[in-house]
């Protein structure tokens, strides 16, 4: 694999993560703040690109302005990736980027036109997920580390450890989806609350192979430890959100303790799911699979 370091690049890919945070939050607030059919229209909000902002409202303009700002920066982004991107696969996860932001603000819109029905709102929820894990993923083939010679360590056990951490990111993104499937109540809640320690359980054999298998490779020690604490935060608030949303039932609209708990406990989630992608290309980049090594031994490449 050759390829340049280009900081300018990774550095606007991790602004990007940030930016997409923002834009997480924003459309996190609209579900809380039960805004989300304050504006009926779309693509124009109320006939314009500048209506009231009142009430809901705000919060839905202000999401979908968001929204657009992120449509434009990823653009800006497929084209620098195509220009300075020696590794092919890495321009097309560009694109990648661009028609999965594409997508995600249609099925806004559709959410929007179609009254939140059809599971559209889950939907846009999964792939507002996606879109993260795809740029969290172009944040790290940009980054220095990525791009420098690393010594490989082979891996011995059984399952592999690739099979392992890649479980581990679909379990957690199935945990997403079917807190989003309660969120906007088209799931009753226990799924999500016995996926929990499902996700622990996980979470906590990945952590336990890698920590056995690799001990002395300190990028995999970050991860596992950044995956132990984001997954345990995440049930606290996970904990935090059920116990506002129990005490704000009889509440005539949402109330500032259900709206920043379900906020945050959805936005952690995001991070969460975004941690166990980066877990999943740190082994990627260390650890050779089988089939590679037994590729590179038979050519010769690597002592039998
Ligand atoms: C393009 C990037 C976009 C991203 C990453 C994004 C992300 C999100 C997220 C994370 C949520 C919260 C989901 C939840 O709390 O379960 C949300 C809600 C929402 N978004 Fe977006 N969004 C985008 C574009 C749009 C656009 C263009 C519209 C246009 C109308 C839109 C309309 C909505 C609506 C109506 C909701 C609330 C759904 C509900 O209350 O059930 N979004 N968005
Ligand atoms: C183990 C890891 C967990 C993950 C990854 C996770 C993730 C999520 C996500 C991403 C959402 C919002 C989905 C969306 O609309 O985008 C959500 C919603 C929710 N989660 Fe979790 N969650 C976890 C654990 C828990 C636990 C332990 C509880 C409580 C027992 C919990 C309670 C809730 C509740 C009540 C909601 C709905 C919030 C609302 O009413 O608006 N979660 N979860």
């Amino acid at each position: 694999m050759k390829a340049t370091y280009h900081p300018g690049v990774h550095k606007y890919a991790l602004f990007l993560v940030a930016y997409a945070i923002v834009l997480l939050t924003a459309g996190a607030l609209v579900t809380s703040e039960d805004a989300g059919l304050a504006v009926p229209d779309w693509p124009l909000s109320y006939g314009t690109l500048n209506p009231p902002m009142i009430g809901g409202i705000a919060f839905e303009h202000s999401h979908r302005l968001i929204a657009a700002g992120l449509g434009c920066l990823i653009i800006v982004l497929s084209f620098v990736l195509w220009r300075r991107e020696e590794r092919p696969w890495m321009r097309y996860l560009g694109f990648a980027a661009l028609g999965t932001v594409i997508v995600q603000g249609m099925l806004g819109g559709l959410t929007v036109l179609k009254l939140l029905h059809y599971w559209l709102p889950v939907m846009h929820a999964c792939v507002a997920e996606i879109m993260f894990a795809i740029l969290v993923s172009i944040a790290v083939f940009t980054s220095r580390w990525y791009v420098q010679d690393q010594p490989q360590y082979v891996d011995s056990g059984s399952p592999s450890v690739h099979s392992i951490v890649t479980l581990n990111a679909l379990v957690i993104f199935l945990q997403v989806l079917v807190g989003a499937g309660f969120r906007h109540h088209y799931l009753s809640l226990k799924p999500h609350v016995f996926g929990a320690p499902v996700v622990l359980a996980m979470v906590i054999w990945t952590a336990a192979v890698l920590r056995h298998r690799f001990s002395e490779v300190p990028a995999i020690g970050r991860v596992r430890k950044l995956l132990h604490s984001v997954v345990g935060l995440q049930i606290i608030l996970g904990l935090i959100a059920l116990w506002a949303r129990i005490n704000s039932a009889d509440d005539p609209q949402p109330m500032p303790t259900v709206v920043i708990s379900t906020v945050v406990h959805t936005v952690v989630g995001a991070i969460l799911f975004g941690t166990s992608i980066i877990t999943v290309l740190v082994c990627d980049r260390l650890i050779p699979r089988r089939r590679e090594i037994l590729i590179a031994t038979t050519k010769g490449e690597v002592p039998a």
